[in-house]
């Protein structure tokens, strides 16, 4: 019997070594010390013992007893250590770690640009004004002094709801639409898509972006088209740079004019950004036709006015030296990041 309590003894510690969770812990307990563990076992041997060796086996069995209580204990102790350890490690928080940056969206490059325009041109007292993209042919053509066998229409092909109806070609129905509501003085430009059934390449969308002035009041002369239209390159590109405007025809101002601005990259000398011309189109611009006043009822005699055109996209690619138009549209935000 001594010997069994001295095997229980010495198996102990070593099969305590070996346990490392309270569950196993308990399961040990039961199996030595617990009602029918080896222990008590062996304790239940007792009454067949002599009278002199009972106290001695007795004394042994308590000794046992208490040494196994004492490692499961410290074993316990230990275990519970390890865990502590082990959750502090799984919790650590290094607050030095950079947080996790949300991307952050930023403006498209046609409505960053487009917003500068906007405030030079509200700086300068004008009103932003919208027109129907789904627009009739009187307001996109016909009051516009295109009639129905204009040449000039070949040149602005577009899709047709109806015969009469139309994506508009061009923002410049919104003059017509703004003079019928309004009597001059009237001082606006009106931003929006336009429409032409071109096919897509490098320079050309079926798509694109049009912003269209108007000034009507007495005494507007030539003189005021080119002074705004000077201010408002020198706003968006640069107070040194240069504008020229050259004699063109639009069927709904007389006389017409189209405006350069001298190109950036070399100068005026010529290059391939501005294609060896030295200088760059921006916009289309010109007095107001009698015929069109008129058609809106408006004076002629009385009234006179500008306007003029530009296109948005442009005017981005050449801010930006961007040059493909299709960059706008493709929503690749590797394009998009850049702004
Ligand atoms: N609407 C013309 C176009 O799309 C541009 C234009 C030219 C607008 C002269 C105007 C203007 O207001 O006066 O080609």
């Amino acid at each position: 019997m001594k010997q069994q309590l001295e095997a229980i003894r010495s198996s102990a510690s070593a099969e305590l070594a070996g346990i490392s969770s309270p569950q196993e812990l308990e399961s040990f307990r039961v199996k030595i010390l617990g009602k029918k563990g080896e222990l008590t076992s062996i304790l239940k041997q007792m009454g067949g013992l002599s009278a002199e060796e009972r106290p001695i086996i007795g004394q042994l069995a308590n000794e046992v007893r208490a040494f196994i209580e004492q490692e499961i204990s410290e074993r316990a102790q230990s275990i519970k250590e390890k865990e502590t350890e082990q959750r502090l490690l799984s919790e650590k928080l290094d607050v030095t770690i950079p947080g996790n940056k949300r991307p952050l969206g930023s403006k498209h490059p046609l409505t960053a640009v487009l917003d500068e325009v906007k405030e030079i041109f509200v700086g300068m007292g004008f009103d932003i004004v919208e027109g129907p993209e789904v627009e009739y042919d009187y307001y996109n053509f016909e009051a516009l002094n295109l009639p129905k066998d204009h040449p000039a229409r070949d040149t602005q092909d577009t899709f047709y709801i109806t015969d009469n109806i139309l994506l508009r070609t061009q923002t410049s129905p919104v003059q017509v639409r703004t003079m019928e509501q309004q009597k001059p003085p009237i001082r606006i430009i009106s931003p929006g898509r336009v429409y032409r059934s071109d096919a897509v390449d490098a320079t050309h969308s079926p798509l694109f972006h049009q912003i269209e002035g108007l000034v009507v009041d007495k005494g507007i002369t030539m003189a005021d088209l080119k002074g705004t239209l000077e201010i408002f390159v020198k706003r968006l590109y640069g107070e040194d740079s240069q504008v020229r405007f050259r004699p063109h025809h639009f069927p709904f101002t007389e006389p017409s004019a189209e405006t350069d601005i001298m190109c950036f990259a070399c100068g005026g000398k010529g290059c391939r950004l501005c294609k060896g011309e030295g200088w760059i189109e921006i916009l289309g611009c010109g007095m107001v036709h009698p015929k069109v006043l008129s058609g809106c009822g408006i004076d002629p005699e009385v009234y006179s006015g500008f306007a003029f055109g530009l296109g948005l996209e442009r005017i981005v690619m050449r801010r930006y030296n961007i040059d493909d138009l299709r960059l706008f549209y493709e929503n690749d935000l590797r394009f998009l990041g850049q702004f």
